[in-house]
C-alpha cells in the first residue's frame, strides 16, 4: 500500500439527541437528501480506496437508507463505548490490517463542505507532511463547538470541548470543525492513550491532536474561508440554517447557468433536479428530488414538482404534481394536482381544478376545467369539456378508460370505466357512459328535456321568482 492511499471514515454513530426526532439525526434531510448522504456524496469524489460508515444509533434505520444509495461503502458497528475517538478506533480497526495510508474523518452530521475544500485539506496534510490537519473557522458565535487552542507563536496545540472548556478558552472563536486528515500510523499510536476522562466521559477524537502535539508531531490547520461551510447540524435550528445555505448555494448554481429566479428566498431546489437554461421560476416554487426542466419552461408561482419532467417551453402554474411527465409547450394550472402516472403530451393542457393520475394525455390534447382523469388513455386533438370525470374505481378494481384520437366530451360526462370512446366521438353534457361509443358516434344518455310552462307562477305564487316570470311575460 502506497503512502498515498486514502480511507475514509465518516462518523454516524451519535444519538443526536437534541433533534429530539425518533429519526436518527443523520437521516433527517436538507435538499432532498439526508445529512450523511450528503457527505457521503462528497466523499465520492475523492478517490478513496476505502469509505466507512460508523453506526450505532438506531443503526438499521441509518443502514437501510444507505445501502440502496451507497451500497459500496463499508458499515462499521461502534460498541457501547462512547464517543468520537471511539468510533474513529473502530473504524481504523476495521480497515485492511497495515494500512498505513492517509485517513480523512467526516462527521456525518457536517454536510455542506465542498469536495474543493476536502481536496485542498488532504493536498496541504501531504504538502506538509503533517501527522494531522484539521479543518478550522472563526465563527461569530463559536458556542457548542469545540476551540482550537494555540499557543503564543499561533501553532495548534490542542482541542478543548465546549463543555470541559474554562473561560479564556470558551471566549476563543476559532473552532474545530469535526473533520481531519491523519496518518493512519499516528492515529492509531494515539487512539490508544484517549481516556474518557473529561466532562462527558466521553473518548474524544479530538484529544488526539494534544498527544501529537505532546510527542512533537506536526499538526497543521486549515481555516475555511467559507465559514457555513463548516456547520454542524445538532438541532432543527442548525438544519433549518443549513437547509437555507444549501438551498442558496444550488439556487445561485442555477442562476449562474442561466435560470431566472425571481425570488431566490421562497424558491426551494433540491441538489438533484437539473435546470436548463432560460427556464422561469417564479415566487414560492419547490423543485424536489429528480425533476428535470427543460429551456423555456416557466415554473410557478406557487408550485411544487416531485420528480417530474417539464418539457421546453413548457408553462406550470399553481400546481402540485409528482412524478409527471408535461410535455414541450404545454400548459398546466392554475390549481392543478398531478398524481404518479401522468404524462401530458405536447402543447396539451390541464386546466384549473384538474386532477390526474395514470393518465396518458395525447398530444395538444385538452382536459380545462375541473375534472378527474385517473387511468385513462387519452388520444391526440382531445377535449374533455368541463367536469368530465373518469369513473374508474367501481369499489373494488381500477379501471382503465381509453379514449381515441379527436374525442369531445360534453360538460360534466361521466365515463364509467372499464370503457372505451372511437377516435371522433363525442358525447353530450351531463352523459354517464357505461357503454363504449364508435369511433364518430355521439353518446347520450340524458332523458330529452321537456319544459312545463307556467310551473313557477303556479306553484310558487308570490316568490320573487313568480314575480320576474310575470314581469318578463308581461314585457314581451
Ligand atoms: C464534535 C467535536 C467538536 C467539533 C464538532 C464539529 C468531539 C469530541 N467534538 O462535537 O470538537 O467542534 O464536532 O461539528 O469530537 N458520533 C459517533 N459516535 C459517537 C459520538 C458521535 O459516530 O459515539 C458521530 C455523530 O453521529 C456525529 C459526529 O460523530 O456525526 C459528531 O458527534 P457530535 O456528538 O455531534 O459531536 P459534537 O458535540 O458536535
Ligand atoms: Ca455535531
Amino acid at each position: 500500500m502506497t503512502q498515498n492511499s486514502l480511507a475514509i471514515i465518516v462518523l454516524a454513530a451519535g444519538q443526536g439527541t437534541r433533534m429530539k426526532s425518533r429519526r436518527p439525526k443523520v437521516l433527517h434531510e436538507i435538499g432532498g437528501r439526508s445529512l450523511v448522504g450528503h457527505v457521503l456524496a462528497t466523499a465520492a469524489h475523492l478517490g478513496a480506496e476505502h469509505v466507512e460508515v460508523v453506526v450505532r444509533h438506531e443503526r438499521d434505520q441509518v443502514v437501510d437508507a444507505l445501502s440502496t444509495q451507497y451500497p459500496d461503502v463499508v458499515i462499521v458497528d461502534q460498541d457501547e463505548i462512547p464517543g468520537t475517538g471511539r468510533a474513529v478506533q473502530v473504524a481504523l480497526d476495521a480497515l485492511p490490517e497495515g494500512f498505513d495510508g492517509d485517513v480523512l474523518v467526516l462527521s456525518g452530521d457536517v454536510p455542506l463542505l465542498e469536495v474543493e475544500t476536502l481536496r485542498a485539506l488532504v493536498d496541504g496534510h501531504r504538502a506538509a507532511a503533517a501527522s494531522a490537519t484539521l479543518l478550522s473557522a472563526l465563527l461569530d458565535d463559536p458556542t457548542g463547538y469545540g476551540r482550537i487552542i494555540r499557543n503564543a507563536d499561533g501553532v495548534v496545540e490542542r482541542i478543548v470541548e465546549q463543555k470541559d472548556a474554562d473561560e479564556a478558552e470558551a471566549a476563543v472563536h476559532e473552532i474545530n470543525a469535526g473533520i481531519y486528515v491523519f496518518r493512519a500510523a499516528s492515529l492509531r499510536t494515539q487512539l490508544g492513550r484517549i481516556t474518557q476522562d473529561n466532562a462527558q466521559g466521553e473518548l474524544y477524537i479530538t484529544d488526539v491532536i494534544g498527544l501529537l502535539r505532546g510527542d512533537a508531531e506536526t499538526v497543521a490547520a486549515e481555516l475555511a474561508d467559507d465559514v457555513a461551510s463548516t456547520f454542524g447540524i445538532n438541532d432543527r435550528v442548525q438544519l433549518a440554517e443549513a437547509g437555507r445555505v444549501l438551498n442558496q448555494r444550488i439556487v445561485r448554481r442555477w442562476q449562474r447557468e442561466g435560470v431566472t429566479v425571481v425570488d431566490p428566498l421562497t424558491t426551494w431546489i433540491d441538489d438533484d433536479a437539473v435546470l436548463a437554461p432560460d427556464v422561469t421560476i417564479l415566487p414560492n416554487t419547490h423543485i424536489l428530488r429528480a425533476t428535470t426542466i427543460a429551456p423555456g419552461a416557466t415554473v410557478g408561482p406557487d408550485t411544487t414538482l416531485v420528480d417530474c419532467e417539464v418539457g421546453e417551453d413548457a408553462v406550470v402554474k399553481r400546481t402540485d404534481a409528482t412524478l409527471a411527465v408535461i410535455g414541450a409547450g404545454a400548459t398546466v394550472g392554475p390549481f392543478s394536482f398531478l398524481r404518479p402516472g401522468t404524462v401530458l403530451g405536447a402543447n396539451g393542457k390541464i386546466g384549473a381544478y384538474v386532477e390526474t393520475k395514470n393518465a396518458e394525455i395525447g398530444e395538444g390534447s385538452k382536459v380545462p376545467h375541473l375534472s378527474y382523469v385517473g387511468d385513462a388513455t387519452i388520444g391526440r386533438g382531445v377535449n374533455l369539456g368541463a367536469s368530465t370525470i373518469t369513473a374508474n374505481y367501481d369499489d373494488v378494481d381500477k379501471h382503465r378508460t381509453e379514449i381515441g384520437d379527436e374525442v369531445h366530451t360534453g360538460s360534466h360526462t361521466v365515463l364509467v370505466a372499464p370503457v372505451r370512446l372511437g377516435a371522433g366521438a363525442k358525447t353530450g353534457a351531463g352523459a354517464v357512459v357505461r357503454k363504449d361509443v364508435p369511433a364518430g358516434a355521439l353518446a347520450m344518455s340524458v332523458a330529452p328535456q321537456r319544459n312545463v310552462e307556467g310551473w313557477v307562477e303556479k306553484n310558487r305564487a308570490g316568490t320573487g321568482a313568480a314575480d320576474a316570470a310575470a314581469r318578463s311575460r308581461t314585457a314581451e
